[in-house]
């Protein structure tokens, strides 16, 4: 089997390294042999250390006959959906890593792909076989949850935060210095990495429809040491959580840091490392760990969907979900959950009384309270409240009515708590 490499970056070096190491364990494997014969880049005077002829022109390797599948490993969004589309349209197989193509066409697509095999399993926790376990291994299961530690870049920087003691900015100029994280970090701590992620998981399991920005998405830029001191009281662990859920037709997708408890499965999975946490209503609970991102982990699994395409596997590309189900998403101000709020106050008589009074107003039931101690002379203190379970909407306005009172220092910030 012939295959063009489109994209000879990061992943694609690896993949055509791993095509050539392992060609007789791949070829015993698959039956055929498996060749890398042409890599699509941009520039042809880069010093790359991979042995594979290179080309920068797109249309005549779209043309060759003597390909029999393509792996785009370019990233981007609509130039590679154009290029993939031109592929399936000449009905060849496919094999990305872009999960952020995915993200926005991949129900385009799934419905240009038909019968054409379309490998993805690279997109979504590199080293974690996770679609392959959503679209077979589960597939006796309704699933009914899904929570994971997709990005870590992220879980690597809140990892330090909580173990190490420094600040968000220190622990990311640590990450860029190790290579962990992009000089331009805003993808990884803004959540929409793992949106992305979510949404490609989300479709395998319930057939959701959506793009990144329709569902509720923060990052981790705003944790402050604080929040650390809290987190290590009332034994949290803070991770940056993809969860979607479904309940009655309605799905709820949302990415932001939360508090978990010390002893949940997922405060273990440390540093760069990824796991995703499945609920199905016959095996109740599994979970997956491994590495999510990195040349060769990300590289395995595009092989993988190679030997899978050589064997002939042919299930259909998001699984034999998709008209089983009219899900909708959940609106994000029907998000229920429990919630953190940190709230810096000066430090005067009636002020606890007057949130508290806020909070009721608006139906928060307050489950916790701490205040840091002041140092001396200090005008403001810090408040810290956790909650009942709560609906988003009414957080949001008690938020908004503390933001505008005279002794509120700052924007009150939320984390919320999953159990
Ligand atoms: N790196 C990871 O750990 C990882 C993990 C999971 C998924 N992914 C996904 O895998 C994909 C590739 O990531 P990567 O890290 O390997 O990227 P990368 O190192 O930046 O490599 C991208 C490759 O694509 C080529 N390319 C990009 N735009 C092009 C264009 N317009 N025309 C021709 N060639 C073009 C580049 O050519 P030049 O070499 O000439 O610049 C380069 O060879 C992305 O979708 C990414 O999200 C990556």
């Amino acid at each position: 089997m012939n295959v063009a490499i489109l994209g000879v970056g990061t992943v694609g070096s690896s993949v055509v390294k791993i095509l050539k190491k392992n060609k007789e364990l791949i070829k015993a494997r698959s039956g055929v042999e498996i060749n890398p014969v042409i890599g699509f880049v941009r520039d042809l005077s880069k010093k790359r250390d991979v042995d594979i002829e290179l080309s920068d022109d797109i249309n005549s390797i779209l043309k060759r006959d003597d390909i029999d599948a393509y792996v785009e490993l370019m990233g981007g969004v609509d130039r590679p959906y154009k290029i993939v589309s031109e592929i399936l349209k000449q009905e060849k197989p496919v094999v990305t890593a872009n999960k952020a193509m995915l993200a926005y066409h991949r129900y385009a697509l799934q419905n240009l792909a038909k019968n054409t095999p379309f490998g993805f399993e690279a997109s979504v926790a590199g080293g974690i076989p996770i679609i392959k376990a959503l679209k077979e291994g589960l597939s006796a299961n309704k699933i009914e949850k899904i929570v994971g530690i997709l990005n870590g870049t992220s879980n690597y920087i809140l990892t330090n935060m909580m173990q190490n003691g420094v600040n968000f900015d220190e622990a990311l100029t640590k990450a860029q210095n190790l290579g962990y994280a992009e000089s331009d970090p805003s993808f990884d701590v803004d959540g929409f990495d793992a949106a992305h992620k979510l949404l490609i998981l989300s479709s395998i399991a319930y057939s959701v429809h959506g793009d990144p920005e329709d569902i509720l998405v923060k990052g981790i830029r705003k944790i402050s040491s604080e929040d650390i001191f809290f987190a290590n009281e009332f034994e949290y662990v803070i991770k940056l959580l993809a969860i979607s859920k479904i309940e009655d037709k309605k799905v709820e997708l949302r990415v932001h840091p939360a508090f978990i408890n010390k002893d949940n499965i997922l405060a273990k999975v440390d540093g760069v490392m990824n796991a995703v946490s499945v609920y199905g209503d016959a095996l109740k609970h599994s979970m997956y760990y491994g590495p999510g991102a990195g040349g060769d982990a990300t590289a395995s699994a595009v092989v993988a969907d190679l030997i899978d395409i050589a064997k002939g596997n042919k299930s259909p590309m998001l699984g034999y979900n998709t008209t089983l189900q009219n899900v909708k998403l959940l609106s994000q101000n029907d998000i229920k959950t429990k919630y953190y709020l940190r709230v810096r106050v000066e430090d005067k008589k009636g002020v606890l009384a007057t949130i508290a009074n806020v909070m009721s107003e608006n139906r928060i039931s307050i489950d916790s309270f701490l205040q840091k101690p002041r140092l001396k002379d200090e005008k403001y203190t810090t408040l810290f409240f956790t909650t009942h379970t709560s609906l988003e909407a009414d957080i949001k306005k008690v938020i908004e009515i503390l933001e505008n009172m005279k002794f509120v220092l700052n924007r009150p910030f939320m984390i919320r708590i999953e159990s």
